[in-house]
């Protein structure tokens, strides 16, 4: 077996299915649903809410989201061959099943000779760069390079120039505590720079891409020969995957997977909202990544209107530090490069035998192009759900005070589903 994998063979065949699924994060479909439910509430800071919404608007969707019913064998019934309903049950059964874990554990404790940094040689400062989901990534990895040149972490600056325009420090999105107290036994954790040394000359860097620890400890290290201070000018530089330390790469499974919780506020929110899909039965959250910064990065307009594909051309072009700029969406799509349309996901979920009942909750931004975009999804899968829709206005005000200006959220959207379906 490859000497860094996280997961080593099980021994005892009775594993407690939490930690299996803990340790298969976005292969069970029960943790992919869990994660995109905690994450999205953490994104509510992209939306902006409709001032005119109010109680009596949510009774309605209360009323809707009631009257979403989970016959999944009514279409079964409609064939009267008895062995097809059964196999058919059988199907969707499976369906909704854990997949195998094939006797893998996950072991990220650390090992018995690793330890903690005893004597930091100075402060590691890092701007987190991107989306939330870059941020986090990036954030493991940087704890991880602290540990690996023996840094003091400050608390991350969070990305507030992104396409979401977003104003959330660290403390707004994660719990930074618990982070701090959770690695203690790994990197020393400060909120901010001590004083004096506020003024005091900083190295920036740009760490190279996908470098390996050797760099780190090498290149960076020798920095401390000049600085007190590394500032770490973005946190995507990403370590690589290939020889890493084992308590490394173990390391940053620690920061992924336990010290980087989400804020009580939005964790207690996400719950909220994780049971009340849950309350009628399995369902599908569906990260549908059809949004407008992500169709103007990629290129892909396969299916828009000229119009929409001149406003993301334009987006490209406007935006410095996207680096490629001419694209040809065809071939970007002929290699695979692109998101699924809303339309090729209900496709797909469709082939994959998820009866048109199902409930979908959309754990994203404002789709691009809005229904009409949806409109294909939903008329395979009429229960798509979001947060508005499964949230009071009351319950959602607390997360409301970051809106940027790419909000316009999809409530509008959602509503004008409901009211063509109705
Ligand atoms: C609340 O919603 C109802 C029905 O949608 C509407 O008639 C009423 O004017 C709204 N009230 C406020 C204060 O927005
Ligand atoms: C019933 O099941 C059989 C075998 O799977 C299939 O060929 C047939 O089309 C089904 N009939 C209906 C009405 O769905
Ligand atoms: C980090 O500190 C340890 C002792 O605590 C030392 O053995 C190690 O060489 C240091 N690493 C770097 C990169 O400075
Ligand atoms: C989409 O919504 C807009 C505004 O909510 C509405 O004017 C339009 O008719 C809708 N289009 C479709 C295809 O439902």
């Amino acid at each position: 077996m490859h000497r860094h994998a996280l997961f080593r063979k099980k021994t005892r065949s009775s594993g407690i299915w939490l930690r299996l699924l803990w340790g298969f994060g976005y292969f069970g479909v029960t943790v992919a649903t869990l994660l995109s439910v905690l994450l999205l509430p953490a994104l509510l800071s992209k939306f902006k809410m409709q001032s005119e919404e109010n109680h009596s608007f949510l009774h309605q969707k209360q009323v809707h989201f009631i009257q979403v019913t989970d016959d999944v064998h009514t279409q079964a019934k409609t064939n009267n061959s008895r062995r097809s309903l059964r196999s058919r049950e059988k199907h969707l059964q499976n369906l909704w099943r854990h997949p195998p874990t094939r006797g893998f554990e996950p072991c990220v404790s650390p090992s018995k000779d690793y330890s903690g940094i005893e004597n930091p040689r100075g402060y590691l400062l890092v701007h987190a760069n991107g989306g939330l989901n870059q941020m986090r990534a990036g954030i493991c990895d940087m704890v991880a390079v602290a540990r690996l040149i023996n840094a003091t972490l400050v608390i991350p600056q969070l990305d507030k120039r992104s396409f979401w325009k977003d104003s959330s420090t660290f403390s707004d999105v994660f719990d930074e505590e618990y982070f701090i107290k959770s690695l203690e036994k790994d990197i020393p954790i400060v909120r901010k720079l001590p004083k004096e040394l506020s003024t005091a000359l900083k190295a920036h860097k740009n760490f190279r891409s996908w470098s390996s620890a050797a760099y780190y400890q090498e290149e960076i290290t020798r920095l401390w020969d000049d600085y007190k201070v590394i500032h770490a000018a973005k946190s995507d530089s990403r370590l690589a995957n290939n020889d890493l330390p084992s308590d490394i790469q173990k390391l940053r499974c620690r920061v992924h997977y336990d010290a980087l919780r989400f804020a009580p506020s939005i964790e207690a929110f996400g719950r909220n909202l994780l049971e009340r899909m849950r309350s009628k039965g399995p369902f599908i959250a569906l990260h549908l990544r059809y949004e407008k910064d992500m169709l103007a990065f990629s290129g892909c307009s396969h299916g828009l209107s000229s119009m929409q594909m001149e406003e993301l051309t334009r987006i490209r072009e406007s935006t410095s530090h996207w680096r490629v700029k001419l694209i040809d969406p065809k071939e970007q799509r002929l290699k695979g490069l692109c998101p699924l349309t809303p339309k090729e996901v209900g496709i797909f979920l469709e082939a994959l035998g998820y009866p048109s009942t199902t409930r979908i909750y959309i754990a994203a931004g404002e789709i691009y192009g809005g229904n009409y975009s949806m409109a294909a999804l939903q008329a395979r899968f009429p229960n798509l759900l979001n947060k508005e829709l499964l949230a009071s206005p009351y319950e959602l005000a607390p997360f409301r005070r970051k809106y940027g200006p790419c909000s316009r959220g999809p409530s509008s959207l959602f509503r004008s589903l409901e009211n063509n379906k109705s």
